[in-house]
């Protein structure tokens, strides 16, 4: 910006160029800053979508808070859904403060949950009938989660930037949580160890489809990731799934169990790992609400946010006097 100009005398055009330049510097974008419209509505699309998905991924691991082996997996499976929980009231509260200049609330997020217009993680519509789910959604989910926390945590836009890091921290503890619920039934009986396998079984698509399809960067399409231009984010959905094998197929393997893809390979000459793609029309599916536990989380959802509503006016009255 020239010296002496007001920054209210820019053109929409400057005014996106001056932006685009306080990002390329790596300048940390806040709340009350100017932003371009289609970058706020990247935000709050990305961050209700993923503090929504820590509220409903609670109630996966929460079925399995009266049922866990002993007192001591109890205490700790019902530390992480608090976590959960929590990270979910932290990122809604960044969400809000973008929706605030367009009139909208967290009301209005539990609206669109509710109406199926806003969604979440694809891992989180699924079921979870054994304690070896429970182990492989810590150990796994929590993986995969980490990795895609982890390269936003130089988001350029500082709230989340800043949040992201104090939920990271908290997601180690429950991949090691998850680590140790997987290796004590991996050394216990063959009945134990059978049970982790299948529960392998029926999360591994899941997993892959995580970290969403392939990008437009990736496909060929023309039209670069508005997330990586903005620098909201740093890798692709393929380079974060790269990753991910990277990290946990070598442990997998190492457990003894077996991945349900007979083709999965690391390719030496792409340095690449080369696997089964999924079914993206099912993560579609998945995603817009129909997938196996879907219709029962999102009622449980409701239920319980009706039943507090009370809790909510009461707070607004006394914020009222
Ligand atoms: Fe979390
Ligand atoms: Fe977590």
């Amino acid at each position: 910006m020239q010296a002496g100009v007001q920054f209210d005398q820019l053109t929409e055009e400057e005014k996106h160029q001056h932006f685009m330049d306080r990002i390329n510097r790596g300048e940390k974008i806040e709340a009350d800053d100017w932003m371009p419209e289609d970058y706020r509505m990247s935000l709050i699309r990305l961050i209700a979508m993923h503090g929504i998905s820590e509220i409903m991924g609670a109630l996966p691991e929460k079925e399995w808070v009266p049922k866990a082996p002993s007192l001591h997996r109890k205490l700790a499976i019902m530390a992480k859904v608090q976590d959960e929980m929590g990270h979910g009231q932290l990122l809604l509260r960044v969400a809000e403060d973008l929706m605030a200049p367009l009139g909208k609330n967290r009301e209005d997020i539990m609206q669109d949950l509710f109406a199926k217009r806003l969604k979440f993680h694809n891992v989180f519509h699924m079921e979870a009938p054994t304690w070896g789910d429970a182990g492989m959604i810590a150990w796994l989910v929590d993986g995969a989660a980490i990795i895609s926390q982890s390269m936003m945590l130089d988001s350029s836009y500082g709230p989340y930037a800043r949040a992201l890091k104090r939920i990271c921290a908290e997601e180690v503890f429950h991949a090691q949580h998850g680590e140790s619920i997987i290796l004590a039934l991996a050394e216990g009986t063959p009945e134990q160890r059978k049970l982790l396998q299948d529960a392998l079984n029926r999360w591994w698509p899941s997993l892959i489809m995580f970290f969403g399809p392939k990008s437009a960067k990736e496909t060929g399409n023309s039209h670069a990731d508005k997330n990586i231009m903005y620098k909201i984010r740093t890798k692709t959905n393929e380079e974060l799934r790269q990753e991910f094998f990277t990290k946990y197929v070598p442990r997998i393997w190492a457990l003894g169990l077996t991945i349900p893809d007979e083709t999965i390979h690391f390719d030496e000459e792409q340095q690449l790992w080369i696997y089964k793609d999924v079914d993206w029309n099912e993560f579609k599916q998945i995603v817009s609400g129909n997938g196996p536990r879907s219709a029962n989380r999102l009622d449980l959802r409701k239920r319980s946010y009706d039943n507090n509503a009370w809790v909510r006016e009461a707070l607004a009255a006394k914020k009222a006097i």
